[in-house]
């Protein structure tokens, strides 16, 4: 008896527990309303998203292309993360004004500085087009002529949504690997003005040491403002333009976050395979990421060292750096979780599972079929990733092939280094048949790296010749192979998902993250990262006092913020917080709501212990990290003097 009851809590606890997987599509919310309320959520779905009424929808964003942002006032204020709007705040950046280090405030609306390039869109629909999209399709149909018909009837329908001009974009997205397409309408303002950005030693506290870990303490917010013309509607940049009123802005909870309470995010993650064959799993885990790992180690390294000994340099390599870093360690915690969740055995279970389900239905084999095609892919594809990580590491031969490299921030003692060391990876890593005559024939010529080296950096037509050899080998032989294979993965992946769905009916599934909106929901939760180990969910300035270090790049505190802790009072000043929200790549700079749908921080980052959630979701592990709502006012108060900025927003307590 006493078993029983054990296991039915535990089984429950699990159930709970695994309830926080998802990121699901806010148009169809209503299926997973019941759900949310139950956790905590105490509005319904048309508040969510509504094509009646303004809805929290209205005051989302995918931000630059990449990102998500949030409209915070009436008057079109817009926040996003630091790191997702580093890009613009450097472009305004000069010896005269360091806008990165020192940070940007406006102090009214004449100050804001206008972006090119860079827009806002706004979701006006969504919805389910499928019928329409595969019109005219006939079973037997190759995918070659599938992809034809869909994208003939994908562009009738997107001219169709756009018709009333206006700003309005359109596209059609396939859903559970063309199983489902949805229509995406868009409203696009151009004109985004920025308003304010910390001084770099807050917005990127904690640098690379700090990415992707907990305990943190980044203050990763920009702040910007859409512009629309008189009318409200989308207008090109002009001095006549007036702050954007949208239909809905997020109001700003000053209540707080604490272990337990109900959050979700808003946002749009960018690409997720939670359903995908064991073969892509174990490939990714035991082959891609530890590979890439290694060669970025190297790279990094080498990078590290020219870095560290002069200033110069680490300004010139620190946002490559950063680039290449930031995966580096994601990848660790992915091919880490992959392991310690045995996911490929995990899923080799289920695909048994799968096909004793399957036989004598049109679904049999399927896992068998995608098992072949990952077999004859991989050694192609693994070619291209190796090639990807480090001949086209290689500045020299960017440069070579008329890839614009910026020569301000190039410094050659490092890419020669890179040079012999990757080139010397890509070598030894490939087969010869992974390389093009002319790399043969000059490794022959040259007889070591080092006179390889020195001929490619002396001698511009020796560049020129080597990184159009390798080019021409990859994009002509490899990339059209691995293509084709990755279409027949995608046609089968199709077969397979809608298979999945028929024999596990009990289960709700969410499509693959692919840049749409999504609704992630969970509640605020440290975890366990190791044995002994337990994190707290929410972080605070006195932490960033205990790492704040003038000596160490990453640490080192605007001396205003040491004066305003040394004041006291502000111990328990509230930084960043954890929650169990289902998050990826694109989710930065995504709205993370309470209950009842006010603001209380901005999505900007994951534990890498629970980065495998693009592959597979383990709620003790997977963490998405905030930074709290409070602690942007705070910054933009004491730091920035830019108190007008508070007038316009709303409170709730
Ligand atoms: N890890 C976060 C993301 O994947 C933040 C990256 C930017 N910050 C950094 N320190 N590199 O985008
Ligand atoms: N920093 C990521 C981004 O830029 C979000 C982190 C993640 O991958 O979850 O989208």
């Amino acid at each position: 008896m006493k078993k029983t009851v054990i296991a039915f809590f535990a089984l429950l606890a699990m159930i709970q527990a695994r309830a926080d997987e998802g990121m699901w599509l806010p148009a169809l919310i209503s299926q997973r309303i019941t759900d949310m309320q139950a956790k905590g959520f105490r509005l319904g779905a048309e508040d969510i998203y509504s094509v009646n009424q303004a809805s929290l929808k209205d005051a989302v964003v995918l931000f630059g292309g990449g990102c998500t942002g949030e409209l915070v006032s009436d008057e079109g204020l817009l926040f996003t993360n630091h790191h997702c709007g580093y890009g613009y705040i450097q472009k305004h950046s000069s010896v005269e004004h360091d806008y990165l280090k020192d940070g940007f405030w406006a102090m009214n609306r004449s100050e804001e500085l206008p972006n090119p390039g860079l827009s806002v869109r706004f979701l006006e629909r969504m919805e389910d087009v499928t019928a329409q999209v595969l019109k005219g399709y006939e079973p037997g149909m190759d995918e070659e002529e599938r992809a034809a018909l869909v994208m003939e009837n994908s562009k009738a329908l997107r001219e169709a949504a756009v018709k009333d001009g206006g700003g309005l974009k359109a596209s059609v997205e396939a859903l559970f690997y063309g199983n489902q397409y949805f229509l995406f309408v868009f409203r696009e303002y151009t004109d985004v003005r920025l308003v304010g950005a910390p001084p770099s030693s807050i917005g990127k506290f904690g640098g690379e040491t700090d990415n992707w870990m907990w305990p943190r303490h980044t203050g990763d917010f920009s702040i910007f403002r859409v512009y629309a013309g008189k009318d409200n509607m989308p207008a090109e940049y002009s001095e006549e333009n007036v702050p954007y009123k949208p239909k809905k802005s997020l109001k700003i909870s000053l209540a707080g976050v604490k272990e337990g309470d109900f959050t979700f995010v808003y946002g749009c993650p960018g690409s997720t395979r939670e359903y995908v064959h064991s073969a892509e799993v174990d490939y990714v885990a035991n082959v891609s990421d530890p590979e890439k790992i290694a060669l970025r180690t190297t790279r990094l390294d080498i990078m590290k060292k020219y870095m560290s000994q002069s200033q110069a340099v680490r300004i010139q390599y620190s946002s490559k750096f950063a680039g290449v870093a930031n995966a580096w360690k994601k990848w660790q915690g992915e091919a880490k979780g992959i392991r310690k969740m045995n996911t490929v055995a995990e899923k080799q279970k289920f695909e048994k599972e799968f096909e004793a389900w399957a036989k004598g239905t049109g679904y049999e084999g399927i896992t068998d079929t995608l098992a072949e095609l990952y077999k004859a892919r991989n050694p192609l594809y693994r070619a291209l990733e190796y090639y990807n990580e480090t001949v086209r590491s290689i500045e020299k031969l960017q440069m070579s092939s008329g890839r614009p490299v910026s020569l301000k921030d190039y410094y050659q003692p490092i890419d020669e280094e890179t040079f012999t060391a990757m080139m010397t990876a890509f070598d030894k890593g490939l087969d010869d048949c992974y390389k093009p005559d002319y790399f043969l024939k000059s490794r022959e010529r040259f007889g070591s790296m080092e006179q390889w080296k020195d001929a490619v950096f002396a001698d511009t037509l020796e560049a020129k010749k080597l990184s159009r050899s390798l080019n021409e080998f990859y994009t002509e032989n490899l990339v059209p192979k691995v293509s084709s294979y990755n279409r027949r993965i995608n046609l089968a992946n199709r077969t397979y998902m809608k298979a999945q769905m028929a024999f596990r009916q009990d289960k709700t599934f969410y499509p693959d993250a692919n840049l749409t909106l999504r609704v992630a929901y969970g509640h605020v939760s440290g975890y366990s990262p190791a044995d002994g180990v337990s994190y707290n969910p929410v972080s605070t300035l006195t932490g960033i006092i205990e790492k704040d270090n003038p000596d160490i790049f990453d640490y080192n505190i605007p001396q205003t913020l040491r004066d305003i802790y040394a004041r006291g009072g502000y111990e328990d000043q509230p930084v960043c917080f954890l929650a169990t929200n289902h998050t990826s790549g694109g989710n930065s700079g995504s709205p993370v709501l309470n209950a009842d749908g006010n603001l209380i921080g901005i999505n900007f980052d994951r534990v890498w212990e629970g980065t495998m959630s693009d592959y597979v979701f383990d709620p003790d592990f997977c963490r998405n990290i905030s930074i709290d709502v409070r602690y942007i006012l705070f910054i933009i108060k004491e730091i920035g003097h830019a108190d007008y900025l508070l007038d316009e927003m709303a409170f709730v307590r």
